[in-house]
């Protein structure tokens, strides 16, 4: 590293040598974030956890643009697990006061920026005016181009699997479906995720080093990239660090490395 470059003080480059040094060639195309640490962050500051939540909608809002800016075709939050569900109802009812307000603010940003909006998971589990909100917002935002917004909501990644099983079944007792036919690519079409590619990049925060039922049958080869910051703190820098980490590795997918190759 050239040591006139100018370093924080861990010793990581600071932001905008970091964004000189991104190779916009090898960018993730879909990057999925495990959002963790809201409850941590509002204990440190003795605050009630709901304060950690409002403040992880900064960095929300951050990193949406900061990876639009910088060509990320697809940015995956995971905003609230099928587990979740059994946190103390009070938290439940706030973070989804936050999630409609958020909603209800973030549109116009989305269609002046060309962000479509989708979300995953059992949506109809959620309130009816939330339910109804995602899928107006869906509706609205489905022509933007410049980047797909997916917000895992209600989601597990077990649970998606069984709901395709299930459609899997339905399809071959109707006959819509052959066995023969069944494979990878087509079981793939029965989930959530059918029209939106698996992630190159996962990143979470928090320090914690699980993946929390998050996309189990898309992980598969998928990078992982684990930071300790809480996901209130964690800003563009902190992206671009798993970024640079992500273009340093070799995608090998069960190939023999490139350099020993004969
Ligand atoms: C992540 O932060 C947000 C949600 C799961 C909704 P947490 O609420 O899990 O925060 P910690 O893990 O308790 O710090
Ligand atoms: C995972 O975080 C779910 C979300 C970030 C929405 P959790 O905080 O719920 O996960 P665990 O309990 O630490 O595994
Ligand atoms: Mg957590």
């Amino acid at each position: 590293m050239n040591p006139t470059k100018k370093t924080t003080q861990n010793n990581a480059p600071e932001e905008s040598a970091l964004l000189q040094s991104l190779d916009r060639e090898n960018l993730p195309k879909h990057v999925a974030i495990i959002m963790d640490g809201n409850g941590r962050w509002a204990a440190q500051r003795h605050l009630p956890r709901i304060a950690g939540h409002r403040s992880g909608i900064q960095s929300v809002r951050k990193i949406i643009t900061f990876a639009r800016e910088i060509g990320i075709k697809v940015l995956t939050l995971y905003a609230f697990s099928n587990e979740n569900w059994n946190r103390p109802a009070k938290e439940i009812t706030q973070l989804m006061m936050l999630l409609e307000r958020y909603l209800n603010k973030e549109l116009r940003t989305m269609m002046k920026n060309g962000i479509r909006f989708r979300a995953l998971g059992q949506i109809d589990r959620l309130q009816n005016s939330v339910s109804q909100l995602i899928r107006s917002v869906e509706e609205k935002t489905k022509n933007n181009t410049n980047m797909v917004l997916v917000l895992a909501l209600s989601y597990g990644g077990r649970t998606e699997i069984m709901d395709a099983m299930k459609k899997v079944y339905q399809d071959l007792e109707t006959e819509k479906l052959s066995i023969k036919d069944l494979d990878e690519q087509c079981f793939s079409e029965y989930l959530y995720t059918k029209d939106i590619p698996d992630p190159d990049l996962m990143i979470r925060t928090s320090g914690e080093i699980r993946v929390s039922n998050f996309l189990l049958w898309q992980v598969a080869y998928t990078e992982l990239y684990f930071t300790k910051t809480l996901w209130p703190d964690f800003r563009e820098r902190d992206f671009l660090l798993a970024l640079r980490d992500y273009q340093g590795r070799e995608r090998r997918f069960g190939l023999v490395s490139r350099e020993k190759q004969d």
